[in-house]
């Protein structure tokens, strides 16, 4: 199936719809793209990859349903749990001695992370001065996150996941059944902000203390990695918190200096103390 198409009609496809509804694909990798693709010509029935631009381009909900395959919208509540354990116990006892910290959810799926990071903040005593950023540029995805509603046949896994990250109480305290699916308090969804923001073409809109990227970064390639990796630096506040998922890494980009592990192993990393511009300039006997 991967053999059916050129990489450059690839790329034409991704420069059109870049051209056509300003989403940028352009700078994925190229191996989960085509997986994506491959998927596509099957899901949408078409039989070939300039067949499949043609229709797109002419069609605007077609573009939807292929938004919903390329953007791989997947995720779940304490996903890693190890991760959610090590920002429980290294991480917010930092950020609570902020007087409103500030949490940038990237990518945030269809909002489990977030009101995973909410439900966290509120068993910690800090979630009503806290605020969290979640951005995605899955529309679809957005407004369910801001529903705060799911399935009930997920929250086996997810409580499994939410006590393996450390949580204080049960996962059902928080929310509230309703026939097939749950519908988690609104006090939880208050403080976040869900909204459209691309990292591939925006730029950073806030300081803050944390930015949690999960599971994105490995569908970029460097080069968009490190556009990424720059906004998140350039996010955060002195000493702020970067969180990324189990299979990435700033190892081999250009920000890696510039970040110390807190967790290695969860990925969770702090931004290292700025030397003052002359500090190390040793000065040199005349
Ligand atoms: C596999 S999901 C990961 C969700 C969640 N972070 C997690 O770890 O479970 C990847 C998400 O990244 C989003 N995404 C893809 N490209 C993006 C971009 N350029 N800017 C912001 N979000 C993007 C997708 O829409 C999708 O919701």
């Amino acid at each position: 199936m991967s053999d059916q198409y050129t990489e450059a009609q690839l790329a034409e496809l991704m420069e059109a719809i870049y051209q056509r509804y300003s989403y940028d694909f352009r700078d994925y990798a190229l191996s989960s793209q085509r997986r994506r693709l491959n998927h596509a010509l099957e899901r949408l029935l078409c039989p070939d990859l300039p067949t499949l631009q043609q229709r797109v381009l002419a069609d605007p909900q077609l573009f939807e349903q292929l938004l919903q395959i390329l953007t791989v919208p997947v995720t779940q509540m304490f996903r890693d749990p190890g991760f959610f354990l090590a920002l429980r116990q290294q991480v917010l006892p930092v950020l609570k001695t902020y007087p409103s910290p500030r949490i940038w959810v990237a990518g945030c799926c269809t909002g489990e992370e977030a009101l995973s990071l909410a439900i966290m903040l509120k068993e910690e005593g800090m979630l009503s001065r806290c605020t969290i950023d979640a951005t995605d540029i899955n529309p679809l995805a957005l407004q369910k996150a801001a529903q705060g509603v799911y399935a009930l046949h997920r929250m086996e896994a997810y409580s499994s996941n939410y006590l393996a990250a450390g949580g204080q109480a049960q996962l059902s305290d928080y929310y509230t059944i309703e026939h097939e699916t749950v519908r988690f308090d609104q006090q939880l969804l208050e403080n976040i902000n869900f909204a459209d923001h691309s990292l591939a073409t925006d730029s950073v809109f806030a300081e803050t203390q944390l930015v949690c990227c999960r599971n994105v970064l490995i569908y970029f390639n460097k080069d968009l990695q490190d556009r990424a990796l720059r906004l998140f630096h350039d996010s955060l506040s002195h000493r702020g918190f970067l969180g990324l998922g189990s299979k990435e890494s700033l190892n081999f980009s250009s920000y890696a200096e510039r970040y110390e592990p807190v967790a290695g192993q969860e990925k969770l990393y702090r931004k290292r103390a700025m030397l003052g511009p002359r500090a190390g300039n040793k000065v040199m006997p005349g």
